[in-house]
């Protein structure tokens, strides 16, 4: 089977600071794959380097079996890779609906396309079936986000990248913050894409979480890839030895 996402070699760095250091890794259609490391590791600098945020200083990104170099976030999205960053990038002054189309507004057309105006009942009216589709229940649509939980952000992101049916899903901490049944509610979307046959990457500190529902773990630390390893060929003392730098599979023991 050939891989959805491939990243060779990359190498991403902030001035003297390696951030990224030759890391390649291969992500399968289907599977959940969990990128863990200490704060600092290097996680978010790595997908934001795959999803346009940032462009790497080497190294290759192939997707789908053709190299891609995204400029743009929006430039990923069109590829089918849904991002939902520790930092989420929602527009806070816009409403959920605008929040889901954010950056493919659907317009309306008058006079023989002449006039053109945003459809704000088309989109709120998707993004009504989106978010039912994940039974996630909002009581006013066209609430600004900034007004919502973290936990009911989440949910328009991940939201959003259902509605588009993401061909990849790379998640950065999306239970971070998060009370418990919006955890769980965020785990079942991720069983539920991986049942779809969507690919995700997953970032996350809690080792519960990433044992419940990952096929593959792979552990950053200090920039550099140290191990990756199955769920099934692994437990959580030895991934807590890796992030740690106790344990590394690529230094001489
Ligand atoms: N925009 C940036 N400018 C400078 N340094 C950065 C920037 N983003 C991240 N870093 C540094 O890169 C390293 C990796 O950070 P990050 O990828 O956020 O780690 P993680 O997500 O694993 O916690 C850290 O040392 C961090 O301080
Ligand atoms: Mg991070």
């Amino acid at each position: 089977m050939e891989p959805m996402l491939s990243i060779k070699n990359m190498v991403k760095r902030f001035g003297g600071l390696v951030a990224v250091n030759d890391v390649s890794l291969d992500v399968y259609p289907g599977e959940v794959v969990a990128l863990l490391g200490d704060n600092g590791a290097g996680k978010s600098t790595l997908i934001k380097c795959v999803s346009g945020v940032y462009h790497a200083d080497e190294g290759e990104v192939y997707f789908e079996g053709q190299l891609v170099r995204f400029s743009r976030p929006i430039e990923a999205r069109r590829h089918g890779i849904e991002t939902i960053y520790q930092d989420l990038a929602l527009a806070n002054n816009l409403d959920v609906g605008s929040n889901i189309f954010l950056g493919r507004e659907v317009k309306k057309r008058y006079l023989g396309g002449l006039i053109r105006t945003l459809d704000n009942d088309f989109m709120l009216q998707q993004s009504q079936m989106a978010l039912d589709s994940l039974g996630i229940h909002f009581p006013d649509l066209t609430q600004p986000i900034e007004s919502l939980s973290g936990g009911q952000r989440q949910a328009v992101a991940i939201a959003r990248a259902v509605y588009w049916d993401a061909k990849l899903m790379i998640m950065d901490e999306p239970t971070n913050n998060l009370g418990v049944p919006e955890q769980r509610k965020v785990l079942d979307t991720i069983r539920t894409l991986r049942e779809r046959g969507v690919p995700i990457i997953l970032i996350s500190h809690t080792l519960p979480d990433i044992f419940a529902v990952s096929d593959r773990l792979i552990v950053m630390h200090r920039g550099r890839k140290v191990t990756e390893k199955k769920i099934s060929e692994t437990n959580t003392q030895e991934i807590v030895q890796y992030m740690v730098g106790a344990l590394d599979d690529t230094r001489e023991q």
